[in-house]
Formats: C-alpha cells, structure tokens, sequence
C-alpha cells in the first residue's frame, strides 16, 4: 500500500501511513503560469494499492484530488482509492429548489471515474453513497469520539437538532449516559428556532455534538439556550472542523471544551480517525 496525500490532508495522510506502516509518496506541486494546477506524483506506483488522501474543502481540492487519483491509475496501481475524510458538497444531496444540482452526486460520479473505492469519514448524509456504482466505505468514529469523553464526567448527550439524535444517542450509549435533542426548526432563509426538550439541565454537564461545525451558527446558538437553561459546563464535539469566519474562536469563548477530529486538522482537532481509516483502507469494511 502506497499512501499519497493532498495537500488538504497532509498531516492525516502521514499518520494514516504510520498506522499502516506504509511508505507515503512526496508529491511535486505547482501552478503553471496561467495559474492551472500541476502535480506529479515522485513513487513509482507500479502494481502497488495506492490510497490518495483528500479532503474536499474547496474546489482546488477537489481539481488536486482527481489529478491524483488519475496520475494513481496512470502510474500503473493495481487499485486506487479515493479516501476523503471531509466530503464537501454532500449537505447539496437533494434538490431543494428547482434549478439546483445534486452536488453530492456530481463529486461522487467524478471520484468514481478516477478510482476503485471510496472512502470517507461520517458523510453528512449517507444518501450520497446511493450515488456510488464502486464501493464507497462511510467510516463511523462514534466509538472513537465517544471515548474522548469517557472520563469527563459527561452527565448527558444534545444534539442541536433531530438529524443528529442518532449519532447523539450512539454516543450516549457508550458514555452509558441519556440523550436528548434540540427542536430545530427553520422560520425562513435566516431565522432559526430552537427549542429545548423537557429536561432539567441546571447544574449538567453537557455534551453537544454535531456532525460538522461550519459558521458555528447552529451551535453557538444551541450553547446559548443551554446555558439560558443553567447548564453548568457545556463540550462542544464534532467530527468536521470546518469554521468558517473564525467560527472555532467564537465558539471557544462560549464553552468549556471544543473537540473535533482530525478529518480536517487543526487546533481543536484533539482526536485523530487515522487508526478507523488505516483499518478500513487496509481490507476493513465499516459500512
Ligand atoms: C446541519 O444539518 C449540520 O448537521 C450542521 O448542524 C450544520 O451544517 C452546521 O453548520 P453551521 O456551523 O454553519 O451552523
């Protein structure tokens, strides 16, 4: 197995390598004149499984991982897989206004033409590997998150709304503690309401968790009524460390703890996934 990282994903892609002991490819990178991307990878690929590790962030992620997924196949690998621990566009899995594209479909049909398999970490909605006509492997890492808090001292699990009550009350079984969720709805365009189930939360010491922190809107929100509600500690936890507009630091100043994984690294990023993904990439399924 030869590992070839993104540039999105380097430090993942390293510890991913180390967990397998796999040799992991330098990748030369540059921009032509014109400001088109160029990579090349520098291992002789020949006959070798090769896993290239990307997230898709933005959109020059995404160009910089078909690039290498296709230098993978054109090298000569006997099979490549696309692992993709942040899987962007997958909250656009739906049309929701005419007009609109399935985003989630056209990144998943565009990974497909370039590899074997695909890999991810806990993707927004699993609807998307509906998409997928070659393996596509969803790794969950409630097990792994959830032991972050075994020691806590966690009283109880929220998530800030019912599409997450599931991985909420996963947790929560693990932490052998209850679990709860916020009433989201949406008013309109900007107007969120949220609403707190029938819990006496005076003095707990709570655990929010969501699948992806992007603006911190959801949970800065959701932080503000527990505490309304005489929460005494509050956790935030979350797989996707996305923080978009300085979103970590907002959040820091209103909670006690802030924890994500490395999927996308950075300094809350205080749980690795390497060992769920070098497990799965190795010959593991977690579907
Ligand atoms: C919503 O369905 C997701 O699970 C997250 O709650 C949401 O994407 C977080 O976004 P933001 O941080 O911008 O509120």
């Amino acid at each position: 197995m030869i590992i070839v990282p993104s540039s999105s994903s380097e430090s993942l892609a390293q510890k991913v390598a180390d967990v397998l002991g796999a040799r992991i490819s330098g990748v030369e990178r540059k921009r032509f004149p014109d400001g088109e991307m160029y990579v090349r990878i520098l291992e002789d690929l020949q006959g070798n499984e090769v896993s290239v590790i990307g997230n898709i962030r933005s959109d020059s992620d995404f160009l910089e991982l078909l690039l290498l997924l296709n230098a993978a196949r054109e090298g000569g690998s006997s099979k490549v897989t696309a692992v993709v621990p942040y899987y962007g566009y997958s909250r656009q899995h739906r049309i929701y206004r005419p007009g609109e594209p399935v985003s989630s479909k056209v990144v998943t049909r565009a990974l497909e033409e370039f590899s074997d398999r695909i890999v991810c970490v806990e993707i927004h909605d699993p609807e998307t590997i509906g998409f997928s006509a070659i393996p596509f492997n969803n790794i969950s890492v409630i097990q792994t998150t959830s032991e972050y808090f075994l020691d806590k001292n966690i009283d109880l699990v929220m998530s800030p709304d019912d599409g997450g009550f599931d991985k909420a009350r996963k947790m929560a079984a693990i932490l052998n503690i209850p679990s709860y969720f916020i009433d989201k709805r949406r008013i309109d365009s900007k107007t969120v309401e949220m609403t707190l189930p029938d819990v006496e939360l005076t003095g707990k010491n709570i655990l929010l968790v969501d699948d992806m922190i992007s603006t911190g809107g959801t949970i800065i929100k959701a932080v503000k009524l527990l505490k309304e509600h005489g929460a005494a500690r509050i956790s935030v936890c979350a797989v996707h460390g996305i923080f978009a507009k300085e979103s970590g630091k907002r959040i820091e100043a209103e909670v006690d703890s802030l924890v994500v994984t490395d999927t996308i690294a950075g300094e809350y990023s205080l749980v690795s996934v390497a060992k769920d993904i070098g497990k799965v990439i190795a010959g593991g399924n977690d579907l």
